[in-house]
């Protein structure tokens, strides 16, 4: 994400090998200083109207702060909660959630 050709954010959106309907959202980031300002809503929200066409049914992540974190792994659910994402069972330390795209 670009604003006033100053990049303030990123959101990295993979192929899921193992569906090939399925895409993975690998990272997504805000820089500190723009950080609770709305962009990082605004940036999932593009993500998934982007998306949101035939070709693409299911936006996984796994829930894994980094970076300087300052969202802990409970308030990441809550924050994809309410984008429509959800848990997913997993064996893995992270969580899992999905967000389907695409119904007709
Ligand atoms: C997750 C991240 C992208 C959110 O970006 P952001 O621009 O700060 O988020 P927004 O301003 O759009 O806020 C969205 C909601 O997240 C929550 N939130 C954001 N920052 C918060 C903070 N410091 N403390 C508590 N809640 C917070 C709030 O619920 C907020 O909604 P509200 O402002 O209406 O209360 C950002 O925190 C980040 O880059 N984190 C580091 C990288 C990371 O861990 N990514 C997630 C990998 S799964």
């Amino acid at each position: 994400m670009v604003s006033r050709r100053k990049k303030i954010g990123v959101a990295h959106v993979i192929y899921n090998s193992r569906n090939p309907n399925g895409l993975i959202l690998a990272a997504l980031r805000v820089k500190p200083p723009y950080q609770r300002q709305r962009y990082g809503r605004l940036l999932l929200q593009q993500v998934i109207d982007e998306f949101s066409v035939p070709e693409w049914h299911e936006l996984r992540l796994i829930v894994q702060p980094f970076g300087d974190k300052p969202l802990d792994e409970a308030q990441l659910i809550r924050f994809y909660q309410r984008f429509g994402f959800v848990r997913l069972p997993t064996r893995g330390q992270y969580p899992l959630m999905r967000r389907l795209l695409f119904s007709e």
